[in-house]
């Protein structure tokens, strides 16, 4: 059974193991879109996401979910690879989410890492984000240097949708699913904390012990441009879903 408690400003569950903190994510996730059919969801990669994500084709198949009046926002994108490439997030999502549940694909956006004018995309995003009322509930994950998207240790509070350079510990981190590490892009579009602060509704998901460290500075440290993910504990409506593993250092 999942534990639940407050730390601070922050709902925590912590659960037994990944897979219950996977049962428990895509829960909320699923209770938003029955009780708002189109829901504006702020999505995201990784390694992470994938158990959560399976739960929700899950419920989608066996009829007890509707992905078709709901819109998605992805948090990041690499740059320079395109839509097929098997390390684009888009590729990622379509594999992962979209290509199983009956969700309508042309409302489901996804940075574009190709693009020649970098400026234009990410202003686009944004107020393509506005024009649809804004994110409803943003899933995120958190990198072992406290990043949330590609916000890395130093992003400002203000940051919005940018091109930004992704730290060396990132790389090395994310290089497991590439062939090696050179071929990890060292760039990449992200949304901003402010941009993700705009959710109405945020759940960040993290599982295993490497996640410890950060989970427990971006709880219970001070806010501080070293860990983006301690601003967190400045939305009014945030929820950590942990496995023991993730919770440990609380
Ligand atoms: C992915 C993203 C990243 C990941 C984070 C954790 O869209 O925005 O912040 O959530 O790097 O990644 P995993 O889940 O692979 O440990």
């Amino acid at each position: 059974m999942a534990e639940r408690k407050r730390v601070g400003n922050i709902d925590v569950i912590i659960c037994e193991d990944e897979i219950e903190a996977a049962k428990e994510s895509a829960n909320i996730f699923a209770e938003a879109i029955r009780q708002k059919p189109n829901l504006v969801l702020g999505l995201a990669t990784g390694g992470t996401p994938v158990s959560m994500y399976k739960e929700l084709i899950k419920m989608n198949k066996e009829g007890e979910l509707d992905f078709f009046h709901a819109s998605t926002f992805n948090l990041d994108e690499y740059v320079g690879l395109s839509p097929e490439h098997d390390q684009s997030y888009r590729y990622f999502m379509n594999t992962n989410l979209f290509d199983h549940v009956n969700i309508d694909k042309s409302k489901t956006y996804v940075l574009d890492g190709l693009t020649k004018d970098i400026d234009r995309t990410c202003r686009e995003y944004e107020d393509f984000i506005k024009k649809q009322g804004g994110i409803d509930v943003q899933l995120l994950g958190i990198g072992a240097n406290g990043h949330i998207a590609f916000n890395e240790p130093g992003s400002s509070k203000d940051s919005r949708t940018r091109e930004v350079v992704l730290t060396e510990k990132t790389i090395k981190d994310n290089s497991r699913f590439f062939e090696d590490e050179s071929q990890v892009p060292r760039k990449a579009l992200t949304m901003g904390i402010a941009t993700i602060m705009e959710a109405r509704k945020i759940v960040l998901l993290a599982t295993g012990s490497n996640k410890k460290d950060a989970v427990k500075k971006a709880l219970q440290e001070a806010s501080s441009l070293e860990v983006p993910a301690s601003f967190l504990k400045e939305h009014d409506d945030c929820i950590f879903v942990l496995d023991k593993d993730a919770a440990g250092g609380l």
